[in-house]
């Protein structure tokens, strides 16, 4: 069984799925490793070091596709990827599904088994194999250093012999993993950090990383899935939510936003109004831009100016971290495929949960039992 590695095409994707640390692990597993030759550029990784670590290199990615078994990659593929691929093949990736219906239906077609890592169940036996959290954790340290560099302010209180400087203050909205990040962040830079979730489960780690959780007044007995992801809310809830909100994020100086809600846009939680109603120079970074925005007016992978109000909405946070983002990322790809390797044999076990979990296409069918009802849907 052959491991395939190619150099991910979209622009500026610093991160390769693989790292040579990990080589060795599936080498052990008695699985072959191959990297197509400069994949490893945008994490700082030469093809001499894979070599080392027992991969071979692929002078280009149609060798690499012709040749793998099994494919890692960070990014969903192109077209022109998947038509490289051979009929049968195991993709394994972040694969966007819920918005990319159009590459489930090539997958299919083309009888690949499609894993998607944005699905791996938040269970304890998958913990190692958590793609999403490793990256939201880098887009939440890496939301308050930009806030940080933005703000024309210090972020920690000074005393100075030119008078006292009082610290930042920062409202960070959704206290998911990129969340309680940013927290801890901004603690660590010395802000005034509070917070707000519509799950009331996380106002005790809210608080255990330094922040203080602040209350509305609205309804969120059902704000949790059985996975423990925040449910969609009525238009009613969120407009209440804004009403609420609006004297906190009016009062602060950085607000980061990372209300996301799996499968659906983002909901708008800070709208015009409220912007023109903020401090001038004040900056929000909008972790959420990729899916819409938390803010009314963030544009994905830009910093927009509204009523003097900066507004980040980069999306390639672990991308601008490569080095990590691609150990990290490495570290939960092996462990996911580990998985499915039994006395060195690679076997697709439908009853396992995580299996069955990140399944999106098999044997010529899409099987994901959130995916495969949009698909008939659309058809
Ligand atoms: P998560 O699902 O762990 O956390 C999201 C949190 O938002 C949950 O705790 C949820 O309860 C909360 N939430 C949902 N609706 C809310 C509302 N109306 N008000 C307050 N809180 C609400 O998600 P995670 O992994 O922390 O990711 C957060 C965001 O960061 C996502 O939008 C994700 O796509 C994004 N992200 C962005 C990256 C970038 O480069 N810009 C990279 C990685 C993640």
């Amino acid at each position: 069984m052959l491991i395939a590695v190619p150099k991910e095409t979209l622009a500026d994707e610093n991160r390769i799925a693989l790292i040579p640390a990990s080589v060795s692990a599936l080498t052990k597993a008695g699985l072959e490793v191959m990297i197509e030759s400069g994949a490893g550029a945008g994490a700082f990784i030469a093809d001499h070091a894979y070599e080392e670590a027992g991969a071979k290199i692929a002078p280009n990615a149609e060798a690499l596709y012709q040749a793998a078994d099994i494919i890692f990659k960070v990014r969903p593929p192109t077209t022109e990827e998947v038509n490289g691929m051979k009929d049968g093949s195991t993709l394994i990736c972040l694969m966007d599904a819920f918005f990319r219906l159009d590459l489930m239906g090539q997958l299919a077609a083309k009888r690949i088994s499609g894993f998607g890592l944005e699905f791996v169940p938040r269970i304890t036996r998958a913990q190692s194999m958590d793609v999403l959290s490793s990256m939201a954790a880098i887009a939440g340290y890496r939301s308050v250093i930009e806030a940080a560099g933005m703000l024309p302010k210090y972020f920690p209180m000074l005393m100075t012999s030119a008078g006292t400087i009082t610290p930042a203050k920062v409202f960070v909205i959704g206290a998911g993993v990129a969340g309680l990040m940013a927290i801890a962040t901004a603690k660590r830079l010395g802000a005034v950090v509070e917070a707000y979730d519509t799950r009331p489960a996380v106002k005790e780690q809210v608080e255990s990383v330094g922040a203080k959780f602040i209350e509305f007044d609205l309804e969120t007995a059902d704000a949790e899935d059985a996975g423990g992801y925040a449910k969609a809310q009525s238009d009613e809830f969120y407009k209440k939510q804004q009403e609420q909100m609006k004297a906190k994020v009016t009062s602060v100086d950085v607000v980061i936003t990372t209300a996301a809600i799996p499968g659906k846009q983002a909901p708008v939680l800070i709208t015009d109004d409220m912007l023109q109603a903020m401090r001038p120079g004040s900056v929000i970074v909008d972790l959420a831009a990729e899916r819409g925005g938390n803010t009314e007016g963030a544009v994905a992978g830009e910093v927009v100016e509204k009523h003097g109000v900066r507004i980040i909405g980069y999306t390639d946070y672990p991308s601008r971290s490569s080095v990590h983002a691609s150990q990290l990322y490495s570290k939960n790809i092996t462990t996911f495929l580990l998985n499915m390797v039994k006395e060195e044999q690679f076997a697709i076990d439908l009853e396992d949960e995580i299996v069955k979990g990140s399944l999106l296409t098999h044997d010529g069918q899409v099987v994901h039992e959130m995916i495969k009802p949009l698909m008939e849907q659309g058809a």
